[in-house]
């Protein structure tokens, strides 16, 4: 008798227990990461990074990206990077080497840079002969798909493998009609470019064994690859991991196209090209898969939710702060020949003009927001080498 009154006591003792946890696990669920913060303000207490690469890859909203480090250098007196002498960029297609950067000299001690974003083919021992040992690697990815669809319309004229294909749909029905790599290095644009861009083989065959070996390669070295297509996530995990302000990453959408210059594959179409970029699509899909459990594994939903709704309201207030109205303008409708963006191809690429009367520092941070990419760095190159001839972008007035 007793014995078994004992038994129903610690039975029911368990079952109180196990519903107390199953509550707790439950709220734990639902609650924002708060309940962390002592934790979360040791991190964001932490000085906000400042070494930082960025791997600019290819048709990928990387301009946009790019924007955010250069302001974030500039209004930080951090040393950029740059390419040497009139290079627009720092090498690309070939393979990078430190001395397509302004100011590294052949031997001896080589200066450290805080950041690098412009276009290169990555080369990590090169790289790491002018960024500082404790920097923060990242890049981004877009879906394939578009990327190359967007790459089609933007180097009609410049890629050998483009130019003769009536259109995308035609290309990738029979994409070895048109495309021989050893013909021209341009043709990185038309198979893998992302691939590519990582410095490896983009003709490679799609083994298992090969591509798994690339993807460790490349997540070992990169703390973080942001996905276009989840835009405004990327940038909430992005400021997380680099303890940067709010601000720091509101951007607008810098180099887009027009309506009029964006086409749509056919269901087959696309297809065709998750075939034909295989190594792409393999690199999209592992790395969609990683970003994803990563913000998961940092934010709950609902945290996450609450932080891309204030970055976006924070661009909305910039929007109406700074620009005429929130259209993007095609060249012709931009009225500062020193806002209009580099012009390629088929595409129109859009930019922005300001609203007139802002005040002196107000102007500034606008201004920052929606200097195209080569103004922009011709801009830091000056303040940085004054004493060097400034870049020649004149071709941009024309
Ligand atoms: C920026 O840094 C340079 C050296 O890197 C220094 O000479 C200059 O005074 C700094 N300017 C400001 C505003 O901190
Ligand atoms: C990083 O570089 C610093 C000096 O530049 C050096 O003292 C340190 O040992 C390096 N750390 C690693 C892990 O290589
Ligand atoms: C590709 O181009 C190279 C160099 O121009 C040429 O030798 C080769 O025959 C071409 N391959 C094909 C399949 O056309
Ligand atoms: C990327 O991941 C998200 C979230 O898991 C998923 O909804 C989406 O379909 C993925 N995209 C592709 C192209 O696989
Ligand atoms: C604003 O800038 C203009 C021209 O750059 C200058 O003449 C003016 O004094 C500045 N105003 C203030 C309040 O700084």
């Amino acid at each position: 008798m007793l014995s078994s009154l004992g038994a129903t006591q610690r039975c029911f003792g368990a079952i109180v227990l196990l519903v107390l946890t199953l509550f707790l696990l439950a709220s734990l669920q639902h609650m924002d990461v708060t309940v962390f913060l002592p934790l979360l303000r040791d991190q964001a207490e932490a000085p906000p990074i400042t070494n930082v690469m960025f791997l600019k890859t290819h048709k990928t909203a990387s301009s946009t990206v790019l924007n955010i480090l250069f302001r974030f250098a500039e209004t930080h007196n951090l040393s950029v990077a740059l390419p040497a002498g009139s290079r627009l960029h720092l090498g690309y297609p070939w393979l990078f080497l430190a001395r397509y950067v302004e100011g590294v000299k052949q031997g001896g001690t080589q200066p450290r840079f805080n950041v690098m974003c412009n276009h290169l083919r990555f080369n990590l021992p090169e790289v790491q002969k002018v960024m500082p040992n404790d920097t923060f690697y990242f890049s981004i990815l877009r879906n394939p798909v578009f990327q190359l669809e967007s790459s089609f319309i933007y180097y009609r004229d410049y890629v050998p493998a483009f130019r003769d294909a009536a259109s995308l749909d035609t290309f990738l029905a029979s994409p070895l009609t048109y495309y021989n790599r050893s013909r021209s290095l341009r043709n990185a644009h038309a198979r893998n470019n992302m691939w590519f861009d990582l410095g490896f083989d983009s003709d490679a065959p799609a083994e298992e064994s090969y591509v798994r070996a690339r993807l460790a390669e490349v997540e070992q070295r990169f703390q973080l690859v942001l996905i276009a297509e989840h835009f405004d996530e990327s940038m909430v995990l992005l400021r997380r991991r680099l303890r940067w302000q709010l601000d720091d990453i509101v951007s607008f959408r810098l180099n887009s196209r027009s309506q009029r210059s964006v086409t749509r594959l056919t269901p087959e179409g696309q297809e065709r090209a998750k075939r034909w970029c295989a190594l792409d699509w393999r690199l999209y899909q592992h790395f969609n898969r990683s970003f994803w459990a990563q913000v998961r594994a940092e934010l709950s939903p609902r945290r996450l939710r609450s932080e891309v709704a204030r970055l976006r309201a924070r661009r909305r207030e910039l929007t109406a702060l700074c620009l005429q109205d929130s259209k993007p303008k095609d060249k012709q409708q931009i009225t500062d020949r020193r806002l209009r963006p580099y012009q390629s191809g088929d595409a129109d690429i859009l930019g922005y003009n300001l609203r007139r009367g802002l005040d002196n520092q107000t102007l500034q941070v606008c201004q920052r927001m929606v200097t195209p990419e080569l103004q922009y760095m011709a801009h830091l190159y000056a303040l940085q080498f004054p004493e060097k001839p400034p870049k020649d972008i004149s071709f941009l007035e024309e």
